[in-house]
């Protein structure tokens, strides 16, 4: 008994070893709308024959190219081991590649070791795989392998970008001071660190409040630079000035989103900003019952953001108007709340400016702490949204 344990637990870190692996190799590149996959198959003797990850949509899944590698060099498979960092898919109407699941039978192996389960319901690969008989390991590694896919699993569900909501806040919640100052609430550690993580996004929103007051240039200047995420800048009437800093950096798409009546009302505006490269997104303005005004509907805009343009994720950037409307409508995936050892004060430019919840606090946003990191005396708080 004792020993069976033992050798149990053996072969699971061995195949979080494996695993770990995989999914370095799914973070090579971003498929988006389809999932990062990674896959690798080791033989008996436990030596990587073949690894492979999912270049972009249309191209072989990952376990595919991994399959026709491994053929290349071992005849016989049965007795390899395939690693996926996500269920394999099976047949489905109107899927343009080769189902994996089928693939996987036909090479012979007998063993799939597998990270996450596909969210897409009509995925039913790890079902298939043990109707044939196959050693299905399920879920090793699972939050990691789910990690990897949270743009992929939020676009099934939600047909709209990743969502984190980026803020420095002070102790007492403030964005700004009431006369609007907020360069600088965090120590500039924090906001090294802080700038470091937009390599993590595809893109960065702000209000154009924000774009006005501070004149940011929204790019990655810290950290591993891959790309400079593109810009994303609300603004129901077009005030973005053309020699705003944002056009500075050419390497990346700024898109602006406005108003549908904007198309005719102020053509020569958009002109003026399309030739600097700007892409317009046109939305509805919807009444808001807080400030008892209009704001852009940003649902429909971020949906089309990411079917039409592949924007994946979006880290919103403030500020106070922009946080809390994405906030009260529940509109975000994860919140990174840079606290700053300093109390402001005032009642303006606060992290939410509306009431969520007015009676009980059974109504309230309930968020899941993720992670926590201090910085001389700033605290970086990272919150997973339940839904
Ligand atoms: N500490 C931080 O992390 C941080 C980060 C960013 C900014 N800030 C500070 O925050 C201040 C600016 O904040 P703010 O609240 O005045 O402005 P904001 O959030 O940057 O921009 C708000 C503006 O965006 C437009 N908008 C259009 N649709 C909207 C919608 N659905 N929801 C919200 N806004 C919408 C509106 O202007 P139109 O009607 O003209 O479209 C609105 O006035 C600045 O002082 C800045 O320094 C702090
Ligand atoms: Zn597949």
């Amino acid at each position: 008994m004792v020993v069976d344990q033992e050798t149990s637990k053996n072969v699971v870190t061995l195949y979080s070893k494996y695993m770990k692996k995989a999914i370095k190799l799914a973070r090579t590149t971003n498929p988006f709308p389809n999932p990062r996959v990674g896959c690798l198959i080791f033989d008996e003797n436990g030596k990587i024959i073949s690894q492979a990850y999912h270049e972009m949509k249309g191209r072989d899944h990952a376990e595919i190219i991994a399959i026709r590698k491994a053929k290349e060099i071992k005849q016989d498979l049965s007795k390899c081991t395939l690693v996926t960092t996500l269920e394999p898919c099976t047949e489905f109407e109107g899927k343009c590649t080769k189902s994996c699941t089928a693939e996987i039978i036909n090479s012979g192996i007998k063993t799939v070791v597998i990270g996450c389960i596909d969210p897409l319901e009509k995925i039913r690969g790890i079902e298939y795989l043990k109707s044939k008989n196959i050693n299905v390991v399920q879920e090793v590694m699972k939050h990691e392998a789910s990690d990897l896919i949270k743009e992929y699993a939020v676009f099934i569900k939600y047909k709209r970008p990743f969502i984190a909501l980026k803020c420095g806040i002070s102790i007492d919640g403030k964005l700004a001071t009431d006369n609007g100052v907020s360069k600088w609430i965090n120590s500039q550690s924090m906001r090294e660190y802080s700038n470091s993580l937009r390599g993590l996004f595809d893109s960065i929103l702000v209000g154009i409040n924000t774009l006005l007051n501070d004149d940011p240039l929204l790019t990655q200047r810290y950290g591993n630079i891959i790309k400079q995420p593109d810009c994303i800048v609300v603004d129901s009437s077009l005030k973005t000035p053309c020699n705003a800093k944002i056009f500075s950096e050419k390497r990346r798409r700024i898109f602006i989103i406005t108003d549908k009546n904007n198309k005719v009302q102020k053509l020569d505006r958009i002109n003026e900003l399309e030739e600097n490269n700007a892409i317009m997104i046109y939305t509805d303005k919807i009444y808001d019952k807080h400030t008892n005004g209009y704001v852009l509907d940003l649902k429909p805009a971020l949906q089309i953001l990411a079917s039409d343009f592949n924007v994946s994720s979006v880290a919103v950037e403030g500020g106070s108007q922009i946080h809390s409307y994405f906030l009260q409508n529940n509109l975000f995936d994860e919140l990174y709340v840079y606290i700053a050892g300093k109390i402001i004060g005032g009642t303006k430019y606060r992290l939410c400016n509306y009431p969520i919840c007015l009676d009980a606090l059974t109504n309230c946003l309930k968020l899941k702490l993720k992670r926590i990191k201090k910085i001389d005396d700033d605290v970086l708080l990272l919150y997973q949204n339940v839904h």
